[in-house]
């Protein structure tokens, strides 16, 4: 009898504790080898040539633009509906993001609005595309636009560790990709944690420096970098949970199908779309409910011991520390999104009885009420 489904569940072994002890008897606790194997496995998953660890994903999104050369007065295509650190480095660096605004069915950038958004730019620099809940963001048609106007390409894949696109890694087909460890992604380090990773041996030697103090090989501090490493015990925490991430992302996808299939009828509810080009790994599992009854909708589930979250509440835009900077936004579709979406239970570990547990309760919602 299931009587509470949690949002998420994080899970350890003994391996990794073991490991994590045996880091901290070695008394090497940063720039040591665990990181090195940590990172060349985290670049060999995700067929890249360089992987670079750094504190977490902010500060990978943050580097990696700075490695690009996004700087003070230039301009960032970004979607209209991500996480506020996509464009919280952007502000950082002295940019402007221009929001562009998502596809209805894809919750990811919308390429057909790329072209218009890069014209009206005055000095357009950088496109940044996340792959949004999991979902990879449709790259084809966001890459040729900006090889047509030489922009380069940032992949926020915070929330889609191993997700390909094509038969591409997300993270390998930009110019540069960004990944967060946060406890509640796909894979963690145990902390905070993120890694930048690329084919660019320029882009990647400039993270490295740029994480630690801005010191070349020879201990040179050759620009201006602050302390943006990641440590080895969580370099150690990494490295199986990234060994396992492969079951879980399957273990995910499981449980999707399995919501998809349980909710096809209930037809007040929109589930996320699959594409046969890509291969989503589901961060989140996403529903759109009447906005009018988001509230309700969360209070009924709550009451079945269902956790639910909201990702996100409000259009980037609509920020308050975004807000106020950049001026007048047109994306309609971003900010309804954001009005209706709710996001239910969903890890590598939910059983069959959870996951009628929760299509119970959503079904016993009376939506016309
Ligand atoms: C899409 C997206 N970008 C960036 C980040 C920032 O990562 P972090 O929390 O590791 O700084 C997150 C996660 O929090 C995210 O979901």
């Amino acid at each position: 009898m299931v009587d509470h489904v949690p949002f998420t569940d994080i899970h350890m072994d003994q391996e990794t504790v073991d490991d994590v002890a045996d880091v901290l008897e070695s008394g090497r606790y940063v720039k040591g080898p665990v990181l090195e194997q940590f990172e060349s496995e985290f670049a060999a998953a995700s067929e890249v040539d360089h992987a670079v660890g750094v504190s977490n994903g902010t500060a990978a999104l943050l580097l990696a633009m700075k490695a690009i050369g996004v700087g003070s007065g230039d301009e960032v295509l970004a979607p209209a509906h991500t996480y506020f650190a996509t464009v919280s480095p952007v502000l950082e660096l002295g940019a402007t993001p221009r929001f562009v605004d998502i596809d209805p069915d894809r919750y990811t950038m919308d390429p057909a609005l790329l072209r218009e958004a890069i014209q009206a730019a005055e000095d357009p620099a950088t496109i940044v595309v996340t792959h949004m809940h999991g979902q990879p963001a449709d790259m084809d048609p966001i890459t040729d636009v900006a090889a047509e106007y030489d922009l380069p390409v940032v992949e926020d894949a915070a929330q889609a560790h191993l997700a390909e696109y094509d038969g591409e890694m997300v993270g390998s087909i930009g110019d540069v990709g960004c990944f967060s460890f946060y406890p509640t992604k796909n894979m963690t380090v145990g902390g905070d944690g993120g890694m930048i990773t690329t084919d660019d041996p320029a882009i990647a030697d400039e993270a490295r420096a740029l994480r630690n103090h801005g010191r070349n090989e020879k201990g040179e501090h050759v620009v201006l970098g602050l302390n943006y490493r990641l440590d080895e015990i969580k370099a150690a925490v990494g490295r199986h949970q990234l060994d396992a991430l492969p079951d879980w992302s399957a273990g995910r996808q499981r449980a999707a199908s399995a919501y998809d299939e349980r909710l096809m009828d209930v037809d007040w509810v929109v589930t996320p779309t699959t594409y046969g080009n890509a291969e989503h790994v589901y961060h989140h599992y996403p529903v759109q409910v009447p906005a009018d009854k988001r509230s309700a909708f969360r209070a009924h589930l709550d009451d079945y011991g269902v956790d639910t979250g909201i990702h996100y509440e409000r259009a980037v835009h609509e920020q308050p520390a975004v807000r106020d900077r950049v001026g007048l936004v047109d994306v309609p579709v971003a900010e309804e999104y954001c009005r209706r979406t709710v996001s239910l239970p969903m890890h590598p570990r939910l059983s069959t009885e959870e996951i009628d547990h929760v299509v119970d309760a959503i079904e016993s919602f009376e939506v016309d009420a």
